[in-house]
Parts: C-alpha cells; sequence; structure tokens
C-alpha cells in the first residue's frame, strides 16, 4: 500500500480554514488530521466539537482526529456525530482500554491508540489485533513545531514486527516533526500514515509540500 499523507489541521490558519480545508481536498492528502486537546492531559487546548462540526461540512477525505484528552470514552458516540472516521485515543488516558477500542468500533469508526514517546511499544501486545491505527507520538504531545525524536525509528521498527507477527492489520501513525527528512527515514522503517503540520502549512506552497511527502 502506498503511504498516507494526513496534513494537521492544528498548523492551518483558523481564521482560513475554509480556505486551507479546500487545499488539502484539492491536494494529494490522504486525511485530516485533527488535534483535540484539553489542557489536562497535555499543557494546552486546541479546539472542540463545534470546529470539528465546521471542519466536516467542508472535508471530503476523511477526518482522522486524534484525542488528547483524559477520559475520552464519554465522547466516542459525539465525535462520531462530528463526522470522525478514525477516532484515536491516547494509552496513557485510557484505564480501560480494551473496553474503549470496542466502543469506537461499535460506533463504526476506525478504532486508534496513540503512545507517548516514553511509551514503551510493548504495552499494546494484548490489543494489537483489535486495532486499526497505531499513532506513535514523535514529539511530546501538546504544540506543533517541535523537533523529532530519533528514537521513534526503533519504535516503528519494533511495532512493524509486533504487528507482521500478530497478523495484524493495524497502521503504522507517526506525528510530530515530520518533513521530508524524518518522512523518508519513517517510511524505511515501516510507517503507514504520516501527520505533518508546520512542515505543510508554513511551508510556501503547501500542495506541493504534501506532494512531495506523498512521493517519498
Ligand atoms: C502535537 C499534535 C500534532 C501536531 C504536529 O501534539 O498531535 O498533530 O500538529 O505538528 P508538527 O507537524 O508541526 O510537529
Ligand atoms: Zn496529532
Amino acid at each position: 500500500m502506498k503511504h498516507l499523507i494526513a496534513p494537521s489541521i492544528l498548523a492551518a490558519d483558523f481564521a482560513n480554514l475554509q480556505r486551507d480545508i479546500e487545499m488539502i481536498n484539492n491536494s494529494d492528502a490522504d486525511w485530516f488530521h485533527i488535534d483535540v486537546m484539553d489542557g489536562v492531559f497535555v499543557p494546552n487546548i486546541s479546539f472542540g466539537m463545534p470546529v470539528i462540526a465546521a471542519i466536516n461540512k467542508h472535508a471530503k477525505k476523511t477526518l482522522d482526529v486524534h484525542l488528547m484528552i483524559v477520559n475520552p470514552s464519554q465522547f466516542i458516540n459525539t465525535f462520531k456525530k462530528n463526522g470522525a472516521d478514525v477516532l484515536t485515543v491516547h494509552y496513557e488516558a485510557c484505564p480501560h482500554l480494551h473496553r474503549t477500542i470496542q466502543a469506537i468500533k461499535a460506533e463504526d469508526m476506525l478504532a486508534g491508540v496513540s503512545l507517548n514517546p516514553h511509551t514503551p511499544i510493548t504495552v499494546l501486545e494484548d490489543v494489537i489485533r483489535d486495532i486499526d491505527v497505531v499513532l506513535l507520538m514523535s514529539v511530546n504531545p501538546g504544540f506543533g513545531g517541535q523537533s523529532f525524536i530519533e528514537n521513534t525509528y526503533k519504535k516503528v521498527i519494533q511495532l512493524r514486527d509486533l504487528i507482521d507477527k500478530s497478523g495484524s492489520k493495524a497502521l503504522i501513525e507517526i506525528d510530530g516533526g515530520v518533513n521530508a527528512d524524518t518522512g523518508k527515514q519513517l517510511l524505511a522503517a515501516g510507517a503507514d500514515v504520516l501527520v505533518a503540520g508546520s512542515y505543510v502549512f508554513k511551508s510556501e506552497n503547501p500542495t506541493k509540500t504534501i506532494k512531495l511527502l506523498k512521493e517519498l
């Protein structure tokens, strides 16, 4: 499978959101990556339901919603109603991760689990066959524009091995500090989906930058 590109809306111009959504619609991007932060799980607040509903009104591609919030299970149905296609929760925020994964799938969404940079791959051993997407954080979650943590390459290789050996069909998605250089190495290590915020939206020509990432 050709790898997927998921531009992160966090780096878009919120005063020109519709323009930036149309740019993604008309680009080689595959998913819209949408970061929800609650100021508790991470030291930042991004946006919530009304903004996601507004994005959903115009977006013509998969909505990949990344929840950096505590107690995400209380909102699963609400995110579905607002247009989420992929719903990713953090391992570190879910004491009953297996139940949360099943609840996401019961709403007919793809279930994602995200790991912070310090969390080892091995914690996923007993749920890997239930998961559709594993989102590896390659920065500490909370902010765009941070630099890539090199230890991520090793984790991608370990995760690829776990997925292949277990017969899981999970996609490996990487989030944080992705650019053409780190992206190329991540794909070589076995990544399937690249999230990119600043690298796309702070570039002179975001459409061209997305194409460049898609052609890596
Ligand atoms: C960080 C978010 C990322 C962020 C990535 O907590 O989960 O999705 O937008 O931004 P860049 O690509 O700028 O590192
Ligand atoms: Zn994210």
